[in-house]
């Protein structure tokens, strides 16, 4: 299908503390950069797919760089300049596409390494069924509680029914282009992925089934984490 790739990489990683490989995008993991590993997951899943990578300005040699290293074709590629929020620079990279007659986008977190065909498959699966914005989501284990303003645990949170989101998030385009604008237009600025901003213009959002290895590169440990996976041998 005619399918683009945004890939999202102008956060400044502040959870994950200052290190001198930069944002966490562009940490080494098994000797390469987070942001190599993203792309070379969908330059093979899709080697002919457009792909456009939202950056800071600041990190253009640390993405020309990354891209040296990314494994495959990454002749598709293309590099905009993101904003001050996620959401802003999802937008950014939308616009950027705006115009090349992209019939679907996936739009992915740098951060996520490790999303793997059959993830993709499935995301493409529900957009080729017909659904306008898909979600990868997997249950939530863990029992969850709601602190109180004391410290003590306020409530538990009936789990049943909750799912944690991932990335990548598929839709048609010209949908979450025109729902992102229009969030832009009317001052919305706190969304923190792209279905939500769906949500918000009414859009349904399918659920498909995530990926439990699927993770968020955020802190220190979660890349300290994601090294030892990838250098281990397997068991
Ligand atoms: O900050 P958070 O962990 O939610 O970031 C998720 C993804 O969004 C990261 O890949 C980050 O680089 C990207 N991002 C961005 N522009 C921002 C903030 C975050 O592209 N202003």
């Amino acid at each position: 299908i005619n399918c683009g790739v945004i890939i999202v990489a102008a956060g400044r990683g502040e959870r994950a503390g200052s290190h001198p490989d930069g944002p966490k995008q562009y940490r080494r993991i098994a000797g390469r950069p987070v942001i190599s590993h993203t792309l070379d997951a969908f330059v093979k899943w899709a080697p002919d797919a457009p792909i456009v990578v939202v950056i800071h300005a600041d990190d253009r040699d640390l993405l020309a760089a990354a891209l040296l290293q990314v494994n495959g074709s990454s002749g598709n590629i293309r590099v905009v300049t993101g904003g001050a929020s996620r959401q802003q620079s999802v937008l950014a990279g939308l616009e950027a596409m705006a115009g090349a007659d992209i019939e679907h986008v996936l739009i992915q977190d740098a951060v996520r390494p490790f999303a793997d065909p059959a993830l993709l498959d499935r995301v493409e699966a529900a957009l080729a069924a017909g659904a306008r914005a898909v979600l990868p989501a997997v249950a939530v284990a863990d029992t969850l509680k709601r602190a109180g303003i004391d410290g003590d645990v306020a409530e538990t949170v009936p789990r049943a029914g909750l799912f944690a989101a991932q990335t990548p998030q598929a839709f048609h385009f010209q949908t979450i282009l025109d729902a992102h604008r229009q969030a832009a237009a009317g001052g919305q600025s706190d969304f923190t992925d792209d279905a939500a901003i769906a949500e918000w213009a009414g859009v349904p959002v399918r659920l498909v089934e995530g990926a439990v290895g699927n993770v968020k590169l955020t802190l220190q440990k979660d890349i300290i984490m994601a090294d030892e996976r990838l250098s281990a041998p397997l068991p």
